[in-house]
């Protein structure tokens, strides 16, 4: 696929991802949709990969929401659809089998806070600000948020956010937790790349399966949850790379992984 709206950047092990649609904010349409479910899907089987980032592009939007164009043409029909298209991308990477980070550069609204959520950890500029506006346009949230914002920041502040359709400093989303970590805006791509490249460097194997329990603690119970790990521990340890983790350990050198 020819992409138009994204870019794909590899660095090593990691995958750059970036929304380029600028002039509008980096607001998601139907193209940037499909665009994005369809790097995420080709890249799933790709093995050299160990971290991705989520970017949008210049300095103004990580992704400014769903395009409000699209949204004012559609009908309770075509909203099942649409929200069904969202909401596919935002499983796609919540369960991509590596780790994606978001490196919120800048409006992170509605549609763009979700793609957010979606995401494992959230960087964010100092200069980066999120909210969920839907009400403000007579919609709901439509691509997770209630869900994910409820599990992360708690009941009242996602009620807060999603009630009152306000938006939020980079600085006031990290107190309540929903974003993880706040840099300057001109070090957040370097600081990002170092978080990356630092995931990277781990145990493969025991990467993917620590993403894989972890969204698993948001779904089943604590006991089911625990016996997941129970089986997820002895599958690490039947690994070249736990043999490999262990022994580097012991010989005080650096672990030279193989995703075996
Ligand atoms: N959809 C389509 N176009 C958008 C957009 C969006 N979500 N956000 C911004 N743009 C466009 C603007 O229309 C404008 O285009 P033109 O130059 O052609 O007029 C361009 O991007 C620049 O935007 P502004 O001039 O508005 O920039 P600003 O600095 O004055 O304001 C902003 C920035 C506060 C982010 C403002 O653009 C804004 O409020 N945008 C809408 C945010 C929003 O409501 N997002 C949620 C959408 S609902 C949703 O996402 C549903 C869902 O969950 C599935």
């Amino acid at each position: 696929m020819d992409y138009q709206n994204i870019t794909t950047e590899r660095k090593e092990a990691v995958l750059i991802i970036t929304v380029t649609r600028e002039k509008a904010l980096n607001a998601m349409n139907k193209d940037v949709i499909a665009e994005l479910q369809h790097a995420f899907d080709s890249y799933k089987a790709d093995d050299s990969l160990r971290c991705v980032i989520l970017t949008g592009a210049g300095p103004k939007a990580f992704v400014a929401g769903a395009d409000i164009k699209e949204l004012n043409t559609l009908t309770g029909v075509t909203g099942h659809e649409f929200s069904e298209r969202g909401l596919r991308l935002m499983r796609t990477i919540q369960s991509f089998p590596l780790p994606v980070i978001a490196a919120i550069n800048g409006f992170a609204l509605g549609g763009g806070s979700e793609l957010a959520l979606a995401c494992d950890i959230r960087l964010a500029a100092d200069t980066a600000r999120l909210g969920q506006p839907e009400v403000k346009l007579g919609l709901c949230p439509g691509y997770g948020g209630t869900q994910r914002l409820t599990r992360l920041v708690g009941r009242g502040k996602a009620m807060q956010i999603m009630l009152t359709g306000g938006m939020f400093s980079a600085a006031e989303a990290h107190r309540i937790g929903y974003v993880d970590e706040v840099y300057p805006a001109d070090e957040l791509m370097d600081k990002a790349m170092a978080m990356a490249n630092e995931i990277a460097a781990q145990g493969p194997v025991a990467v993917r399966l620590t993403k894989e329990l972890v969204n698993a603690a948001l779904e089943v119970g604590e006991t089911a949850g625990c016996e997941m790990e129970k089986q997820a521990f002895a599958l690490t340890c039947a690994t070249d790379d736990k043999n490999e983790g262990t022994t580097a350990f012991l010989e005080k050198r650096a672990a030279a992984f193989t995703n075996k």
